[in-house]
């Protein structure tokens, strides 16, 4: 899978979006480092703060059914009528989220306009110092096992 395929399966999500409230529609699609692929979109709430993120759908859905090893997480996000114009980056809560079980140094985020147009951090440039509760080896308690 390389990183045009993901970024085309974020856009994907990202018509799964429910977000009638802020009509910004975002799409991710998370690779393990096996080669699954777990796709999410945010999903919105009158009570704003109960809204789910694209990235943490994605993540939810693959610590769920017991998948703790990812490599990379493509991202997509834009206005619902002038769609994906800038790059969408990751709030903090996400960006805490993927500290939990991403290695900061191999992880990488891709933040995408289009398949070919397209930013790729570590994880570690996005969250400095997220290594500070030191509680995993980087990757997640693998298999939910403490
Ligand atoms: N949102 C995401 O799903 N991911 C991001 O990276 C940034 C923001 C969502 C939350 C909310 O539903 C909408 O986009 C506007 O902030």
């Amino acid at each position: 899978m390389n990183n045009e395929e993901l970024i085309r399966l974020a856009f994907e999500a990202r018509e799964r979006a429910y977000a009638p409230y802020s009509h910004w529609k975002v799409g991710a699609a998370l690779l393990t480092r096996d080669g699954k692929i777990y796709q999410g979109c945010n999903i919105e709430n009158s009570g704003f703060t109960a809204t789910n993120c694209a990235e943490r759908t994605a993540f939810f859905k693959a610590i769920y059914e017991g998948v703790y090893d990812f490599a990379k997480i493509a991202i997509v996000g834009g206005d619902e009528q002038k769609g994906v114009e800038g790059y969408c980056f990751p709030c903090g809560v996400c960006r805490q989220v993927m500290s939990e079980f991403c290695n900061p140094d191999d992880f990488r985020v891709l933040i995408a306009k289009s398949p070919e147009e397209y930013v790729d951090y570590p994880l570690r440039e996005l969250i400095p110092g997220c290594n500070f509760v030191a509680m995993n080896d980087g990757y997640g308690f693998v298999g939910g096992k403490q």
